[in-house]
């Protein structure tokens, strides 16, 4: 039996260090293939990083129960990420509330108001021919969409993602944001449970558990939730995915001359560039897991980042081969608390990439620009500023 102890892993360390001058996924990448070992930061945790490994490991919620990383956030937000950290049976009751504003048919329908986003965005910057794509785009895209879905008021929709963008941007006033994000939640859902519409929103209002009304915190907090689980993640695949798009002039030219590539193209950025590449989770029981031993209580890291770099499970898994056919990634986990927005995630990324390729099919990286990282709980790219010929 195994229990290789291997210390430090930086990019695993560094939790709360979120700008980093390397790549995260190439300091994590050292660790492929390997089986479950032990790392001794942190008051210690197990790693899970082959493919197989990590899938089984989501998909067992009753043995590795979700909670927090390995550090604490600024914000205690352990009692208040809905789903996010409670367990079977109670997590199903929760995302049922969800799950119907979030099926294919429902974000189908949200295609014109994504296309007018992405088109409004670009052409406020297509003339000054650069930008950087991070600030002007990717994170204002995902927010004025989901705003939409959520069923925010227009007039209260800036001062939301003022709010939403320094809980996740501006560590040190994270905790205020936080609270202010809750109290336009709170005074929403109350609105809403007054005047119920079509919403998200006024389906977590008015849902049920038990055949008893959703209580007021819970609905706050599982509605703050499933807000801001969108609000970093979309951004940084952008930022990824463009790192790559404008060193492969092969790549953008396909996009525009064979767009049915496009979903495939998404899938193989999710895959290659899986942001929330470490997923938490403790041992509610004594079990040998793959070969070591691990006890009640014990903090667990699926790295699905790395998993999803598996040569038993990827053929040529560094590469981004845009037609693969068979692609089963974990980019958005699995078991019981896979991604409530893998749909709207999926097709967001599609229209970025359609509709920033129409307008802006070449353009580069702005030359000698320094890259920097974050290596926290959302893997990203921090800045990527382009350039193209006007
Ligand atoms: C590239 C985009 C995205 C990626 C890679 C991603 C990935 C993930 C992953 C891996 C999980 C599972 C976490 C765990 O097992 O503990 C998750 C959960 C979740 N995601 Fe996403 N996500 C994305 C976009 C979105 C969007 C757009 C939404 C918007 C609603 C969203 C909402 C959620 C929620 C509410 C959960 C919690 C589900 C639960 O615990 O039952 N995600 N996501």
């Amino acid at each position: 039996m195994s229990t290789a102890t291997r210390s430090p892993i930086r990019a695993i360390d560094l939790q709360n260090d979120r700008i980093l001058d390397h790549d995260p996924f190439e300091a994590l990448d050292a660790w492929r293939e390997s089986p479950p070992f032990w790392c001794e930061d942190f008051g210690g945790f197990w790693v899970v990083t082959r493919f197989e490994d990590c899938r089984d490991l989501l998909q067992d919620a009753e043995t590795f129960a979700s909670g927090m990383g390995t550090t604490v956030p600024a914000v205690e937000l352990a009692d208040l990420l809905l789903p996010s950290f409670v367990n079977p049976p109670h997590v199903q009751k929760l995302r049922a509330i969800v799950l119907p504003h979030m099926t294919p048919k429902r974000i189908n329908a949200l295609e014109p108001k994504m296309r007018q986003v992405c088109s409004d965005l670009i052409s406020s910057f297509r003339d000054q021919g650069s930008c950087d794509i991070i600030r002007s785009f990717a994170r204002q895209y995902p927010i004025r969409v989901f705003s939409e879905l959520f069923g925010l008021p227009s007039d209260r929709q800036e001062e939301f993602r003022d709010h939403a963008e320094t809980f996740l941007h501006d560590w040190e006033r994270q905790a205020e944001a936080w609270v202010s994000i809750r109290d336009i939640v709170r005074e929403q859902l109350e609105e809403k449970r007054k005047h119920p519409r079509d919403d998200l929103l006024s389906a977590i209002a008015c849902g049920r558990i038990d055949d008893a009304p959703i209580d007021v915190d819970s609905a706050v907090n599982l509605a703050s939730t499933v807000f801001l689980g969108g609000l970093d993640t979309l951004p940084s695949n952008i930022g990824w995915s463009f790192r790559y798009l404008a060193d492969h002039p092969d790549a953008r030219r396909r996009i525009v001359e064979d767009p049915p590539v496009v979903p495939r193209m998404v899938e193989e950025f999710l895959r290659l560039w899986t942001v929330t590449a470490k997923e938490p989770r403790k041992a509610t029981r004594d079990i040998v897991f793959k070969g070591v031993q691990m006890y009640e209580g014990d903090r667990v890291q699926a790295l699905i980042g790395v998993a999803n770099h598996d040569g038993a499970e990827f053929e040529d898994p560094l590469t981004a081969n845009f037609d693969r056919r068979i692609n089963r990634h974990i980019a958005f986990a699995a078991g019981p608390h896979r991604c409530l927005g893998s749909h709207l995630a999926r097709h967001e990324l599609e229209v970025a990439l359609e509709e920033w390729h129409k307008v802006l099919p070449d353009y580069r990286i702005v030359p000698d620009t320094k890259l920097f990282y974050d290596g926290g709980g959302i893997f990203a790219i921090d800045n990527l500023p382009l350039e193209w010929a006007v």
